[in-house]
């Protein structure tokens, strides 16, 4: 008989950025575990513990959650502790966390203050290398570690301002990251999602025209249902894409391929 390449079924994965239910992670989340993934989360702090708790509580009453703030190592060192203890592996990783500061989203990227391009690419994309490094020695089998991104990374989009530069290096860092640990079969990739309504979408000042840009222009002639981010998630932490590393897959109705 074939094996099952679309299982996760005896696999430990860990999710970062669940904050309610309209999150990209949660999305993923349900789908990992639909597949039969054993999952813990991380939540950023006292404020959304019993929002993610109410939400993970579906998954069984003994899924771990740790407290993570992705700015702070001690953290971070923290859960990769905790996941051992837990779950004694891991075999993938979900990286869907992004902050700037406000201000930084609204005018012109060309007034961005020194601390909050810092902050933003400290949330946004330093984290996922720490994370990277606490999660490969628990890889023992291999892995498959996940980060969101987005197309303002490559093509000016109006207010995505120093967000869109911290998708850059979060991009590179996939591919750098991808070269470094493909020798211990642990393969680094990216969604790159069209523009979903979640609590940091609705930071990002004139998001519903860009939800009405998108719905015109892409070649599908619509926005992405989540659960498409989902299955994309399951296709890239499983099996089914053992050869693809270091690469961005853009999940967007194809809006990324137009000209004009
Ligand atoms: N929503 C979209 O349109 C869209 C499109 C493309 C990519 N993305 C990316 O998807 C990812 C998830 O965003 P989302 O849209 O689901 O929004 P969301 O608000 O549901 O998730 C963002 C998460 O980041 C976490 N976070 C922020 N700062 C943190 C910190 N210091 N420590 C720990 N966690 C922190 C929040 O707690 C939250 O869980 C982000 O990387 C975002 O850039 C979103």
């Amino acid at each position: 008989m074939q094996p099952n390449v679309t299982s996760l079924a005896g696999r430990c994965g860990i999710v970062f950025g669940v904050a309610s239910r309209r999150s990209i992670a949660w999305a993923i989340a349900q789908a990992w575990h639909d597949a039969g993934a054993k999952l813990a989360f991380t939540y950023q702090g006292e404020r959304l513990k019993e929002n993610v708790e109410e939400l993970v509580s579906s998954f069984g009453q003994d899924t771990p959650m740790y407290p993570c703030d992705v700015t702070r190592d001690e953290d971070i060192a923290r859960v990769f502790e905790q996941v051992g203890k837990d779950f004694g592996k891991l075999h993938f990783l979900l990286h869907s966390v992004a902050y700037a500061p406000k201000e930084a989203l609204e005018g012109q990227f060309l007034d961005t203050s020194r601390e909050a391009f810092r902050v933003a690419h400290d949330v946004s994309a330093y984290s996922l290398v720490a994370m990277a490094r606490g999660a490969a020695p628990l890889m023992t089998e291999g892995g498959s570690i996940l980060a969101m991104t987005y197309h303002g990374s490559v093509k000016v989009v109006p207010h995505y301002n120093v967000m869109g530069v911290a998708k850059a290096s979060l991009e590179a860092s996939v591919r750098y990251l991808a070269y470094d640990l493909g020798p211990r079969k642990i393969r680094v990739n990216a969604i790159s999602a069209g523009p979903v309504n979640t609590l940091a979408a609705r930071g990002i000042s004139g998001f519903t025209q860009m939800l009405q840009h998108y719905e015109e222009r892409a070649p599908l002639k619509r926005n992405l249902d989540p659960k498409e981010l989902g299955t994309t998630g399951l296709f890239l932490a499983s099996d089914m894409s053992t050869a693809t590393t270091g690469q961005v897959v853009y999940v967007d109705c194809g809006y990324e391929i137009m000209g004009m």
